[in-house]
């Protein structure tokens, strides 16, 4: 459903990415791996279409959308619950999560419990800056779900100390998956990477390794998470 290829991508002169290849089916779970500074989010926000590419092909459900800017390919399907929410003030929860156009009465519910929050305690609050850093995260993210996205992509969605449980993480890629829908999660979290079904190793910014997730989160757990060689390569 998704295929790139050859994609190297520059901001102001600079290579953020290079040689990427990539093949995402319909209906399952991937993840990307990398050290910090790797190019993962860079690599993500790519793909929902923040970044030009200068270089390369990405092809959606047979559509070229390698110069379809965000708006196009929200459209067609496409995604991305980022690493930092955006701030977005002044409507209630309810408002904020059906801003996709869609209701759906029936797994809303399931949404607020996958994620982890009381339905009835938030679904009236306003979204400003009393929600904790978690809470906005996780209405970020039954955003993403109520949207029923062809692709989802959940970029550190276990990290820092907003972090999903890891149960929940697993429960919402299950849920896009069981939707038929294509799920990709930027994490380094091995039980997330027990239940995807196929990982891709990011490194110096293109894909240096791809193939089943525990033997890719075993390779980076041996040989990348002492590298230093991103953070000295990539040091500007
Ligand atoms: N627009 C840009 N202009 C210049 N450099 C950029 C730009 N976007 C990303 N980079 C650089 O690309 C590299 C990769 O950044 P990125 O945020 O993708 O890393 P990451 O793998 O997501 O790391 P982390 O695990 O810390 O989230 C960094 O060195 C970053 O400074
Ligand atoms: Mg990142």
């Amino acid at each position: 459903m998704l295929k790139i290829e050859n994609m190297r991508v520059s901001r102001n002169g600079k290579e953020i990415l290079k040689n990427v290849e990539l093949n995402f089916e319909k209906g399952k779970i991937y993840s990307i791996l990398g050290s910090n500074g790797a190019g993962k989010s860079t690599l993500a926000r790519t793909l929902i279409g923040f970044n030009n590419i200068e270089n390369g092909t990405i092809i959606f459900d047979s559509v070229d959308i390698t110069k379809s800017g965000i708006t196009e390919r929200a459209k067609l399907g496409m995604t991305i619950a980022l690493q930092e929410p955006a701030r977005f003030e002044g409507i209630t929860v309810k408002e904020y999560i059906t801003l996709g156009g869609k209701y759906n009465s029936d797994d809303i519910m399931e949404f607020f419990q996958i994620t982890g929050l009381d339905y009835n305690k938030y679904i009236d609050r306003l979204v400003d800056d009393t929600l904790s850093g978690g809470e906005r995260k996780r209405i970020e993210l039954i955003a993403v779900l109520m949207m029923n996205p062809k692709l989802a992509i959940f970029d550190e969605p276990d990290s820092g100390i907003d972090a999903m449980s890891i149960p929940n993480i697993v429960g919402m890629l299950n849920y896009v998956k069981r939707k038929g829908n294509t799920a990709v999660v930027i994490t380094h979290n091995e039980d997330i990477a027990a239940i995807v079904d196929y990982a891709y190793l990011i490194c110096d910014k293109t894909i240096k390794k791809k193939g089943k997730p525990l033997e890719i989160s075993s390779y980076y757990k041996k040989r990348c998470n002492t590298c230093d060689y991103v953070a000295m390569e990539g040091s500007v």
